[in-house]
């Protein structure tokens, strides 16, 4: 989705983009905020939507920079946490450097979703460039393992409900366009799945050392769409990265 497609959903956002915060039911994304405040330090919301996460930053940092490509989106943001007043916003897009000092913590969710690798390795260098040597990244993305996992559920409950093998899997081919560049259609958008190993090394590459890599799972009924609700664990997930700045540029 470009600029005008983010400024376009902004006035439905809460109702159509899925919300990571809201189905992370451990709160791991608030425990790494809480274990990693700093009262009188910064942080930053890097791509903060309509800022659902805006409050959990501003509650623990001195200073919050909530940045988006979308103006549209910043709006409602800056509306729905106008009780904030240590968080300053700005109109930004991530593959240019990001335009404030660098922080403490960087809180990055389902940003690095572009299928141009040349456009998400500048956005992926400018997201790592704005943490502080010793500062520390969160930063959580589709995951390749979840999409094709779901595909394997997919394919046993269409034999389930009595297809034979082979339609089964034809019925339950997700669309995607490069898969072993791991993108998958989503919602009619080619989507970014990274693995939990291209990660690991892609943060490496940006000067970060990986702390964990946890999963966060959410509902089968935002993959499948006629999913039973007793449809059993492992759920699909997003993958959590937790990183800190070693390099110092
Ligand atoms: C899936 S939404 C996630 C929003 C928010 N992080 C959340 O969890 O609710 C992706 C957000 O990334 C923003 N975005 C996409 N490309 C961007 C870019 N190149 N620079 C800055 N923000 C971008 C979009 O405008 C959108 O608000």
């Amino acid at each position: 989705m470009d600029e005008q497609a983010w400024d376009d959903v902004a006035a439905t956002f809460e109702d159509d983009i899925f919300s990571v915060p809201e189905h992370d039911r451990k709160q791991k994304i608030l425990q790494r905020v809480q274990r990693y405040a700093k009262k009188d330090g910064s942080a930053a919301d890097i791509g903060c939507g309509i800022g659902r996460t805006v409050p959990m930053l501003a509650e623990h940092f001195a200073t919050v920079h909530a940045t988006d490509i979308s103006s549209e989106c910043l709006s409602v943001a800056e509306k729905r946490n106008a009780r904030y007043h240590n968080v300053v916003y700005h109109h930004a897009d991530l593959s240019q450097p990001l335009p404030f000092p660098r922080v403490d913590f960087a809180l990055c969710i389902n940003v690095l979703l572009i299928a141009s690798r040349a456009k998400r390795q500048a956005m992926m260098a400018n997201m790592c460039a704005a943490v502080k040597p010793g500062g520390h990244l969160l930063l959580v993305t589709p995951a390749l393992e979840s999409a094709l996992y779901a595909s394997h559920r997919l394919v046993q409950l269409n034999e389930q409900r009595g297809m034979k093998p082979a339609v089964a899997q034809r019925k339950a081919a997700r669309e995607t366009t490069k898969l072993d560049m791991g993108i998958v259609v989503v919602n009619g958008a080619p989507t970014k799945h990274h693995l939990k190993e291209e990660l690991a090394d892609l943060l490496m590459q940006e000067g970060m050392e990986v702390l964990e890599i946890k999963k966060i799972d959410y509902p089968w009924a935002y993959i499948l769409e006629d999913a039973p609700p007793d449809m059993p664990a492992p759920m699909p997930w997003n993958w959590m990265v937790v990183a800190v700045r070693t390099a110092p540029s």
